[in-house]
């Protein structure tokens, strides 16, 4: 089993670097992983010129999966948008093909108090946000600043989305209901924008194929409150790039912080990209206090989802559980009473706990 290993920028290679020692540990169950490390983003823009070096994308293609940690940074935030960290991200996931991109908010009960809402309404909350991810403004043509009649500069970009890309994406999306509670909601603005129109049409037309999943529709400004008022009414959320990016960071808030929400993002075949949802934090970066969680969980999402290993995958969803019912806590999912740690020593709790 092949895996690269992009730990990126900031906090990045922090959280990685526990994700590998959670993979090394989990080769006691006769698994085994060859790692190959490459730069990404910031890195590989210092590596190499470009965010997405060469290298990295072939090392990428050859593998069965890939692990990522995180990209970005300030030094990068001027250098011409082909060059910057995130468009590296965005390159390999074009190239990879991963348009389904898995979002699961799941609370764990001891992190009901860490959590900015009520214990009661994110208790038993279990959520899975379906996220399209290489198409939506994201990617739409044309886009970029110009000159108005005016004379005034005026920037500009392209929502769009073709049938094919949100019939794929919604095949996944009941796809996932079929194997969970079975019920879906669609989130877009179909009152507004035309995108969303054919959106809600195609979704309508697929969910014909799976009469077993109740489908809802829900336009986007209310999901977002409703996600904050009574977040256990949703079991799938199925949404395009820009919606899914800001409700995963909204959901991720319901589970205690966002160091606990981890991703996979997939092509027809599995194959697979996995990383945390959050960036790559520079505000805490070089401190050893990022929570390392998401990018540990993510590695189990990798287990399940490219290498079919699910009990091996649940092993390190219990260790996860496992440290955190010890009362292992890093400093943003800290309460009083429990054990305030870095990241390397969360890394090794659960570790141990594996
Ligand atoms: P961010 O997710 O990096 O950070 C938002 C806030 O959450 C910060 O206060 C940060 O300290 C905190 N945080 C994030 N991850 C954490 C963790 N594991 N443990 C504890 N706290 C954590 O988002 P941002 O600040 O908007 O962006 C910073 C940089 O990251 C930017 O360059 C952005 O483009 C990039 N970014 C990259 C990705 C990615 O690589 N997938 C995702 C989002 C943002
Ligand atoms: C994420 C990030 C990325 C996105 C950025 C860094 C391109 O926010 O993975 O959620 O918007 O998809
Ligand atoms: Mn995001």
């Amino acid at each position: 089993m092949k895996i690269a290993v992009l730990p990126g920028d900031g906090i990045g290679p922090e959280v990685t670097a526990q994700a590998v020692k959670v993979l090394k540990a989990i080769q006691s169950d006769g698994l085994k992983f060859e790692m190959e490390e490459a730069p990404i983003g910031g890195a590989g823009y210092d590596a190499a010129g470009d965010p997405l070096p060469e290298a990295t994308l072939k090392l990428a293609n050859a593998a069965d999966a890939v692990l990522l940690g995180a990209v970005g940074g300030y030094q990068y935030d001027k250098l011409p948008r082909p060059m910057r960290p995130e468009q590296g991200l965005l390159r390999i996931r074009k190239e990879l093909n991963l348009f389904a991109n898995l979002r699961p908010a799941i609370l764990y009960e001891e992190l009901a108090d860490a959590s900015s809402l009520k214990p009661e309404i994110v208790a038993g909350l279990d959520i899975m946000i379906v996220r399209e991810l290489t198409g939506d403004l994201y990617f739409g043509q044309p886009r970029g600043i110009r000159v108005n009649a005016n004379g005034e500069r005026e920037g500009f970009n392209t929502m769009l989305y073709s049938e094919s890309e949100v019939r794929r994406v919604a095949h996944t999306g009941f796809q996932i209901a079929m194997k969970r509670g079975k019920k879906m909601c669609s989130v877009e603005k179909a009152n507004v924008l035309e995108t969303s129109e054919l959106w809600r049409e195609v979704v309508l037309e697929v969910a014909k194929q799976y009469p077993e999943v109740e489908l809802s529709h829900m336009y986007v400004d209310n999901a977002a409150m409703q996600l904050v008022r009574n977040p256990k009414q949703f079991d799938v959320i199925l949404t395009g790039n820009i919606f899914g990016d800001i409700l995963s960071d909204e959901a991720s808030m319901l589970t205690g912080s966002i160091g606990m929400l981890p991703s996979a993002s997939l092509n027809e075949n599995n194959k697979g990209m996995y990383e945390p949802i959050h960036g790559s934090a520079p505000d805490i970066a070089g401190k050893n206090i990022a929570n390392p969680l998401a990018t540990i969980l993510s590695v189990a999402m990798m287990l399940r989802y490219t290498f079919n290993q699910e009990e091996s995958a649940l092993r390190i969803e219990a260790a996860v559980k496992s440290a955190i019912s010890q009362g292992y806590r890093t400093a943003d999912i800290y309460v009083e009473g429990t054990r305030k740690v870095g990241t390397v020593e969360m890394g090794e709790a659960v570790v141990a706990a594996l």
